[in-house]
């Protein structure tokens, strides 16, 4: 009688183009039009661990497919968290889902902020905006493995106060030993105590030693020019600077073409590039 060999177990590879079902679990609002979603895979399972900067392709069924980057803690193994600006169809969808409700999500894909160079220096992060939700991540990073950094400097820039993202976290981060935290807003009001101005006003403000630090900055591509060129000015160098850029996506894996920026597709060549490397696109406006 011949027996027949069980077969071995076999890995079988994840196909990058097939959305794995999560569940909503929590939605917290942040701003009049900004609310953080935290989702955990359907079967309970563990999620794919990411890199700060990394983002997922958000699928609202029946509505649509949108990148948006992780926001929350890399050390989660149970849940993903993702901070979303309601401007459009998709966006609206997934905010207004209710606990229980099932998001496809592909991913994590893309660059993401250079944390193990940055091992060491002085680590400065200028968001304006939603651009913060893509740096949170590299707060959470820096913090639980604070010996390994010097300095952690938040440049922040909100349209206003009503529009500051992670408030009660900026005060808490705020009293962190070795960290300082500087908000601006473009208009105050009669009650808002604090800076006014664009971001680049409070450069002033950052104490840190520009050759051993390094930049990451994520907002409007405006911002980001003129946020760079501060930086520069201020003595840190191009190649210790990255920015996270955004184009419209479709396959987040550089297979459509659609989010081509000159040579680079920004879905896999980035979303977060060194300065030195696309600073020529950056200031050609047409791109
Ligand atoms: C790598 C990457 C990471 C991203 N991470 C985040 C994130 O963490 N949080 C987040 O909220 N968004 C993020 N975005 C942007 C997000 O993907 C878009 O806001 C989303 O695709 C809009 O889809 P929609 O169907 O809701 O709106 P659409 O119907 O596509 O657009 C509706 C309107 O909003 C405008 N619009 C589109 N995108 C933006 C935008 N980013 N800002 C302002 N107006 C816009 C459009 O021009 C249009 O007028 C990211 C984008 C990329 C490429
Ligand atoms: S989104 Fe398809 S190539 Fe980048």
């Amino acid at each position: 009688m011949t027996t027949m060999a069980m077969p071995e177990a076999v890995a079988v590879a994840r196909d990058p183009m097939v959305p794995e079902p999560y569940v909503l679990r929590r939605v917290a609002k942040e701003t009049h039009d900004t609310f953080t979603l935290t989702l955990a895979p359907d079967d309970g399972a563990t999620v794919h661990a990411f890199q700060p900067g990394q983002f997922s392709m958000l699928w609202a069924f029946g509505v649509g497919e949108i990148p948006i980057s992780i926001s929350g803690d890399p050390e989660r193994t149970d849940e993903l968290t993702y901070t979303i600006r309601a401007v459009g169809a998709t966006t609206r969808s997934l905010v207004s889902r209710k606990p229980g409700a099932d998001i496809g999500v592909r991913g994590p894909f893309g660059t993401g902020w250079p944390v193990d160079v940055a091992r060491g220096r002085d680590v400065v992060i200028v968001a304006g905006g939603i651009g913060l939700a893509p740096l949170r991540p590299v707060i959470y990073h820096v913090l639980q493995n604070r010996a390994d950094y010097g300095r952690l400097i938040l440049l922040y820039g909100a349209r206003s106060p009503a529009e500051i993202l992670y408030a009660k976290e900026l005060r808490a981060w705020a009293r962190k030993p070795n960290t300082q935290v500087v908000t601006t807003v473009d208009y105050g009001g009669l009650s808002w105590r604090g800076h006014v101005g664009v971001v680049t006003t409070i450069f002033k403000y950052a104490r840190l030693d520009p050759k051993h630090a390094t930049a990451m900055l994520c907002g409007p591509e405006i911002m980001m020019r003129f946020a760079t060129r501060e930086l520069e000015s201020a003595g840190v160098p191009r190649n210790d600077t990255y920015v996270s850029m955004e184009r419209n996506m479709q396959c987040g894996v550089g297979l459509c073409g659609h989010c081509q920026w000159g040579p680079h597709f920004v879905c896999k060549d980035g979303p977060v590039f060194r300065y030195d490397r696309i600073h020529g696109l950056v200031n050609r406006h047409e791109l």
